[in-house]
């Protein structure tokens, strides 16, 4: 994994966004959208909200993902094998760039044809914990023409990444506004933050 460790840390390095396709292997990949999908089908992904706990809104105005939390302790193999794979990648992290990581969240998600995610910052401006947000989609063959796009913003620099199974993004959660355009496809994700609690 540390060849596609470094991939990220110098696209974050050099662009202030890493990207790095094929981040997980495929199986695994392969594994996780069918969960995702079972889990979607069975109806217990709930409506995102924005703000942390204390503040949580539903604002379908700026945000219409339906989200599942994973457990960091979960007993599905799969979740396990992908969260394993997040554990390595922040020990690397505080080894090789001093980052003091000592905790980690995620979950996956769902936009629904029509969905999107306006503009906005990863870490709350009343919880500081989330330091870094990394993201791996979960979907074959997504075209342009799908959206679904992310967006980042950083200075006068736009990076725009396709929503590609396998493909993983990493930048910081309180410096990069960042957008999900509209998605004209299921679009599907395991998202979360690298945090420093
Ligand atoms: C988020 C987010 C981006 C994406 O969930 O905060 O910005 O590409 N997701 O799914
Ligand atoms: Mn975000």
């Amino acid at each position: 994994m540390r060849e596609k460790f470094e991939e990220l840390v110098d696209g974050f390095v050099n662009n202030r966004v890493g990207v790095a396709p094929s981040f997980i292997p495929q199986e695994l990949i392969a594994a996780l959208q069918k969960d995702l999908s079972e889990i979607h089908f069975n109806g217990l992904m709930s409506e995102a909200g924005v703000g942390n706990i204390a503040s949580r809104v539903y604002a379908p105005e700026i945000r219409k993902d339906k989200i599942y939390w994973l457990d960091n302790k979960s007993k599905n193999i799969n979740q396990q094998q992908f969260l394993d794979i997040v554990a390595q990648f922040v020990s690397y992290l505080n080894s090789t760039c001093y980052t003091g990581l000592n905790d980690y969240e995620f979950h996956f998600a769902v936009y629904e044809p029509g969905s999107f995610y306006k503009k906005h910052k990863d870490q709350f401006r009343n919880d500081t914990g989330r330091k870094f947000s990394f993201i791996t989609y979960l979907n074959d063959n997504w075209t342009d023409g799908d959206g679904g796009q992310l967006l980042i913003y950083n200075d006068d620099k736009l990076v725009s990444v396709l929503p590609e199974s396998g493909t993983s993004v990493f930048f910081k959660s309180d410096e990069s506004a960042h957008e999900v355009a509209l998605a004209h496809r299921l679009r599907m994700s395991v998202t979360g933050w690298l945090k420093r609690v």
